[in-house]
């Protein structure tokens, strides 16, 4: 189940829940203090009273009413729920080390159900999404709370203003793209983040620097073990050939824009960008970030699986919250089979982990309407599970072959000039020539051992070093060929060529690559989202 990928509010989420008498809510959160301050809001408007447990403080009134009731053990706070009278909201911090007792969890299975007849509705607020397999049926819906919205980071800098010098003031009041970047960079933290962050740059450089900020995010996010977010190294003119691609993504450079919502254009999805391994996937990506102007999230998908942060579910949540938080922004899966093979019929070791985890992930990436682009690279199609590939899902998959004669003209091109030289003083034909078959990453790898040769013997790196050390080299395509033959029968009907002259050498494999590699059909169907159903008296309020 994936949170609201809607513009809906978390707060709204809730008061929709409440009013459709969704009796037991699993809110995750790690912003306890935003939480009940939104929900506080919530219940004045409803006119609901709200009450907050914790085992150390028992129920505390926090909104239409007052008091205290000092019931710590949390069978009694169970109990204290159920008897409650009118429209009451109860939210009960940190209750997740107690549904490891089975009588907590069986009073609060049957409180699901008694509070259904009610006008009253129980919120868990954790920091996890961890409850036994039990609770699952009666836990009508598990909200991931958004992470601040831009005013509400903005509050936090203000608030630290009166501290900075007259000048940092100053520079606030007269220039209003000041803040907007301020704030831009800081999105995606969480607010004690977001305040702590300030405070450093602040105490730092006594402004809001920028790189300071921006610096601790990258800390933070990679802090979380799925996530890293990446500098813009990558030019997009670093990238060799591949015209079609590169002019798909430059016509979609202002696409998020609220100029191009008003135009009519929808919101780009994303990509999938398959093909044969060092072609330009993964620079690609890099390079889009720096072309568009975006922050670029590298996902490692192989992490959300790993066990060592999290629940995966879990973590895939995480994921699709930090993205949408720090949004417009680009999220990278870099090597997409890793993590979502065997998510088809065969090799379910799991117990429906990785196909629960990649049903919410396609859902998302079919229904957001945040703007996250996915770019997502795979060079091992057969492992990628069909579902994926159906129409809707990317807004287009690239097929990216070896170059062809232009397209090495321009790679080799691109990395003599990174080497600080002049590709004029090359025989550029003969390099193109000794290049067929070699992938971008082998022609790269090429000019760097050259440049070692040329530096080890005392002369410039030449055409007939380069051409000495590309014999060197056996290109992969060479050891690859069926593997890379059998791709490209695949991408001729399934995916566009990256590059518009295309090599157009596909021959056909025997058998055909879905006998080969038994493409499952159907395999599994989008779980995320499925409801309990369970029945009981309801007082909807509508
Ligand atoms: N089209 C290209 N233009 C310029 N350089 C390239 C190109 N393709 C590859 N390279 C060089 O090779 C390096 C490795 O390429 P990259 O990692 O993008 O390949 P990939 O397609 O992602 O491979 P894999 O499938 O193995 O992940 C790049 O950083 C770049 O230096
Ligand atoms: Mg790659």
């Amino acid at each position: 189940m994936i949170s609201d990928t809607s513009k809906r509010s978390s707060k709204g989420e809730i008061e929709d829940l409440i009013r459709a008498r969704y009796s037991l809510i699993w809110v995750t959160s790690p912003e306890e203090t935003r939480v009940e301050e939104s929900l506080k809001k919530l219940c004045v408007e409803r006119e609901m009273r709200l009450e907050v447990w914790s085992i150390t403080e028992g129920f505390k009134v926090i909104a239409n009413g007052q008091g205290t009731r000092d019931v710590k053990d949390p069978m009694k706070a169970l109990d204290h729920v159920l008897r409650g009278e009118g429209r009451a909201l109860y939210v009960l911090r940190d209750f997740h080390p107690f549904l490891k007792e089975p009588a907590v969890v069986r009073r609060l299975r049957d409180a699901a159900t008694e509070l259904r007849k009610t006008k009253k509705s129980l919120i868990v607020l954790s920091p996890l999404s961890k409850f036994p397999p039990e609770l699952e049926k009666s836990i009508s819906a598990i909200v991931d709370w958004d992470l601040p919205t831009r005013q509400e980071v903005e509050q936090a800098a203000r608030k630290l203003l009166p501290n900075a010098p007259p000048a940092t003031q100053q520079l606030v009041e007269s220039d209003p793209t000041y803040m907007e970047n301020v704030v831009e960079a800081a999105l995606g933290l969480t607010l004690v983040e977001a305040e702590n962050v300030f405070a450093k740059a602040m105490v730092r450089t006594h402004t809001f620097d920028l790189e300071t900020i921006l610096e601790e995010k990258k800390q933070i996010i990679r802090k979380s073990g799925l996530l890293e977010y990446y500098e813009h190294r990558e030019e997009f003119s670093d990238v060799g050939g591949m015209d079609t691609l590169k002019d798909w993504l430059v016509k979609r450079r202002n696409a998020f824009s609220s100029r191009a919502r008003d135009f009519g254009l929808p919101l780009p999805k994303g990509i999938l960008l398959i093909g044969v391994p060092g072609t330009g996937k993964s620079l690609t990506a890099k390079a889009v970030g720096a072309l568009w102007q975006m922050p670029l999230l590298r996902l490692d998908v192989g992490k959300i699986f790993a066990g060592l942060v999290g629940s995966s579910e879990e973590n895939i949540r995480t994921v699709i919250k930090t993205a949408e938080a720090v949004a417009p922004a680009i999220l990278w899966i870099d090597e997409l089979e890793k993590g979502f093979s065997g998510t088809g019929s065969s090799g379910q070791t799991d117990g429906g982990t990785t196909s629960r985890v990649f049903g919410s992930f396609i859902t998302w990436l079919q229904e957001k309407t945040t703007p996250v682009f996915v770019i997502a690279t795979a060079n091992n199609v057969h492992q990628l599970p069909p579902e994926l590939l159906r129409k809707g899902r990317f807004d287009e998959i690239f097929f990216c072959d070896l170059p062809d004669r232009e397209d090495r003209r321009s790679i080799i091109d691109i990395h003599i000039r990174k080497k600080k030289r002049d590709p004029g003083q090359f025989d550029m034909e003969k390099l193109i020539d000794a290049t067929v078959d070699y992938s971008g990453a082998e022609i790269e790898q090429a000019v760097v051992a050259a440049l070692y040769d040329a530096f080890d013997t005392g002369n410039d790196l030449s055409s007939d070093g380069l051409l000495h050390t590309l014999k060197e080299i056996v290109p992969l395509a060479i050891t690859m060929r069926e593997q890379i033959d059998t791709m490209r029968e695949w991408a001729r009907t399934r995916a566009r060529l990256s590059s518009s002259r295309g090599r157009g050498t596909q021959q056909k494999p025997q058998g055909g690559w879905m006998a080969k590699y038994g493409a499952t059909k159907g395999g599994l169907g989008d779980k995320a989202g499925e409801n309990t159903g369970d029945d009981g008296e309801r007082k909807l309020e509508l």
